[in-house]
């Protein structure tokens, strides 16, 4: 089955409004070519509203880097479904590894790491209430280098695929995206191997094939992320078995980003 591809950029904590819609303005020509795709920008919650105004009547579309599951109340500090939509965004991540407190290599303390404390179960409500408010989530798993080591990887992405899509009815789900990040390889330059990416990669669309039914197992994007460059990105985008990428540090750089987005 063809997939559409999605490329998507993930800017973190990074860009100030006036950055912000300078890199929209310099990557819209190379997304304005690329019809065939889809190419979306995940900027932080106070940009969204600015970056919309920007790439409203252009082919590029918007997401945020994370939702509360709950419609709305006393919940200081979170951003609902209905706000993102408000604000533009047709995308979502949820359960980025950032957000699940799993760092490559972090200085933080045990008490301070559980700040980022995204589980599986916080996942799968808000998978839920995305997919209730017709937004796209892209969901993040991936292994840690020490996981990897200890041949981890197949049972770490297979527990937090079954329990963050646990009871999702899988007719709501083809839209989603599932973005394939190896831990090890977010921000470090360690980029994983094309060819073990795809194994990765097919193997969770094996497993969406065992919980799901055909037709979602079959239209559900699987993504590469993790280091891809402009470089590199070939080397993603020439297996069969991925289906576009998720871009963090490449994403803020114009040049790059569009590299990428022409090569997908
Ligand atoms: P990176 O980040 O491209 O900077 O490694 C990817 C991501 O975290 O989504």
């Amino acid at each position: 089955m063809a997939r559409r591809r999605l490329v998507a950029g993930n800017w973190k904590m990074h860009l100030t409004v006036p950055e912000g819609l300078s890199l929209v303005e310099s990557i819209l020509p190379a997304v304005e070519k690329r019809t065939d795709i889809d190419v979306v920008v995940c900027p932080s919650f106070p940009l969204l509203c600015h970056v919309y105004m920007a790439l409203k009547k252009s082919p590029l579309k918007l997401g945020a880097q994370d939702v509360f599951w709950e419609e709305k109340g006393a919940f200081t500090g979170q951003v609902s479904a209905a706000m993102l939509c408000d604000a533009g965004c047709t995308y979502c991540i949820v359960g980025h590894s950032e957000r699940r407190g799993r760092f490559d290599s972090c200085s933080y303390p045990k008490e301070v790491l559980h700040y980022f404390s995204e589980s599986d179960a916080t996942v799968n409500l808000k998978l839920r209430r995305l997919l209730y408010s017709n937004l796209k989530p892209i969901l993040c798993v991936g292994e840690t280098f020490e996981e990897r080591e200890k041949g981890m990887t197949e049972k770490v992405i297979k527990k937090q695929l079954s329990r963050g899509l646990k009871g999702i009815d899988a007719i709501e789900l083809l839209d989603m995206a599932i973005a394939y990040e190896p831990v090890w390889a977010i921000g470090t330059g360690n980029v994983c191997d094309g060819n073990e990416a795809a194994r990765v990669c097919s193997l969770i669309r094996s497993f969406l094939s065992k919980i799901l039914s055909r037709e979602a197992s079959e239209s559900i994007r699987v993504l590469y992320g993790g280091s891809v460059t402009g470089s590199n990105c070939q080397e993603f985008f020439s297996q069969k078995e991925i289906d576009g990428a998720l871009v963090g540090g490449a994403s803020l750089n114009a040049e790059e980003f569009s590299r990428i987005i022409r090569a997908a």
